[in-house]
């Protein structure tokens, strides 16, 4: 696996894959990769002749300093991660790389960026819909593997894919859980013991397929939700986001297959 830090070298690393016609497969992510992230991974190992995983702990999507500040990283354990899940290119820049001094173009999604995290995270969208174009142009990926578990974030960048006309594929990644049924996420290492099985309360309210039970679920548990909807993402979906402690959780689950 060659790790790249540097548009430059990125490109260079890509170079060859490019002159020979070679698919690439981009696995975008934020680093503290997990048993979720893998899955992207080999689905994008499966379907490519070339993997390209980014690391980028994107400033433009946190509207709070401090969850950007508190966000995990480990490089290191990450390379590891990416290599053993057959990564072939590893871009990891840091911030000014992708922002330098003077950008100031951004891509403003509405439709499927309204609502839910939109409302809760305002700009979160425009962060993510931007870093993604970005990584799309410099990729030049024939697909893109996104979890389920972020399904609006899903949602918003096939519509700017769509309404881009970029060409590439958005492929979705079934969400990865604990045997006890909490959706992976780089943020569960931030739950005490206590707070984990508090955050429990979650996949079971969503396990119910309705909201206003979901709610009962979650007022026993002493969790008050930002958002605890049917949301129409890719069919009709059960989404939720909760403050469990200090960490913030989202989690979905579609209701065709439970009803
Ligand atoms: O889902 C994530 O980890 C991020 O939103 C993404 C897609 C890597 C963009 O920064």
């Amino acid at each position: 696996m060659k790790r790249v830090q540097t548009i430059a070298e990125l490109r260079r690393a890509l170079e060859p894959a490019r002159l020979e016609g070679m698919s690439v497969g981009l696995v975008p992510t934020m680093g503290a990769l997990h048993a979720g992230h893998v899955a992207l991974l080999q689905a994008a190992r499966a379907e490519n002749d070339v993997v390209v995983a980014t690391v980028f702990v994107n400033p433009a999507q946190f509207s709070e300093t401090s969850d950007l500040a508190a966000y995990p990283r480990d490089l290191e354990a990450d390379a590891r991660a990416a290599e053993a899940a057959g990564t072939d290119v590893l871009f990891a820049p840091d911030a000014a790389e992708l922002y330098p001094p003077g950008f100031a173009t951004w891509i403003e999604p509405k439709g499927a960026a309204e609502g839910l995290e939109g409302t809760q995270r305002p700009g979160h969208f425009r962060g993510v819909a931007t870093v993604c174009v970005k990584l799309f142009s410099l990729v030049h990926p024939a697909r893109a593997y996104f979890g389920r578990k972020d399904a609006q974030q899903v949602a918003v960048v096939r519509q700017v894919v769509r309404d881009l006309n970029l060409e590439l594929e958005i492929r979705t990644v079934e969400t990865v859980r604990d045997p006890d049924g909490l959706a992976l996420s780089s943020r569960n290492v931030r739950l005490s013991p206590a707070e984990r099985t508090v955050a429990l309360a979650i996949p079971r309210a969503l396990a119910t397929g309705d909201p206003a039970a979901g709610r009962a679920v979650l007022r026993d548990a002493g969790i008050e939700p930002e958002y605890l909807e049917v949301a129409d993402l890719d069919g009709p979906t059960l989404v939720v986001a909760a403050q469990v402690g200090a960490t913030r959780l989202i989690d979905n689950t579609p209701l065709r297959r439970i009803v």
